[in-house]
């Protein structure tokens, strides 16, 4: 509601500078799990688990200050880390004949395709997006993946699907 109370304000900035269209400020958010069956898997929020140089699995916590900040730009979303250089939101290939896959935080621009709706991030289905999936994994913390379109997952009990909200930083 905040977003249609500023349009007018926004379409006179865009009309009377057409050049800064598509150059607007990213807006910082973070991702947090909703929608989930299993209660521990909701109200968690993304952050980048170390795992190597330039490399980090997406990894759930509770505690918000340990969030990465993220932000849209165009279809990448890219996270706010404090370095000179860009980290991504990168949905791993399908190519393990996986019915779900990894999703990492790693340095570079990320996957393209990303899009917000009804406040829910989601990514094209034409890549194979078939929603969001939460697990109790290996670095001892729920873990994100994102569910493999084109295959009929069965979904351990240490999983539940996700809706990943977008909460916005004040
Ligand atoms: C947005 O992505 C483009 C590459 O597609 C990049 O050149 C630009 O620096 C990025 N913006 C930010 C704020 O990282």
């Amino acid at each position: 509601m905040k977003f249609l109370s500023s349009l007018p304000l926004l379409v006179s900035f865009v009309a009377a500078n057409p050049i800064l269209r598509t150059r607007d400020a990213p807006k910082n958010f973070h991702l947090k799990t909703t929608d989930a069956s299993n209660s521990a898997h909701n109200n968690l929020y993304v952050y980048g688990y170390h795992t190597g140089a330039g490399f980090n699995d997406a990894v759930l916590t509770p505690n918000v200050g340990t969030a990465s900040p993220a932000f849209l730009n165009d279809t990448n979303v890219q996270f706010s880390l404090d370095t000179p250089f860009p980290w991504g939101l990168f949905m791993l290939p399908q190519n393990n004949y996986g019915a779900w896959e990894p999703v990492q935080i790693n340095t570079g621009y990320g996957s393209g395709g990303f899009s917000i709706n009804n406040g829910g991030l989601q990514w094209l289905e034409q890549h194979g997006f078939g929603g969001w999936l939460v697990c109790d994994w290996y670095h001892n913390a729920p873990q994100l993946f994102y569910l493999y379109k084109f295959l009929e997952p069965t979904i351990p009990s240490s999983c539940s699907k996700v809706q990943l909200s977008v909460e916005p930083i004040s």
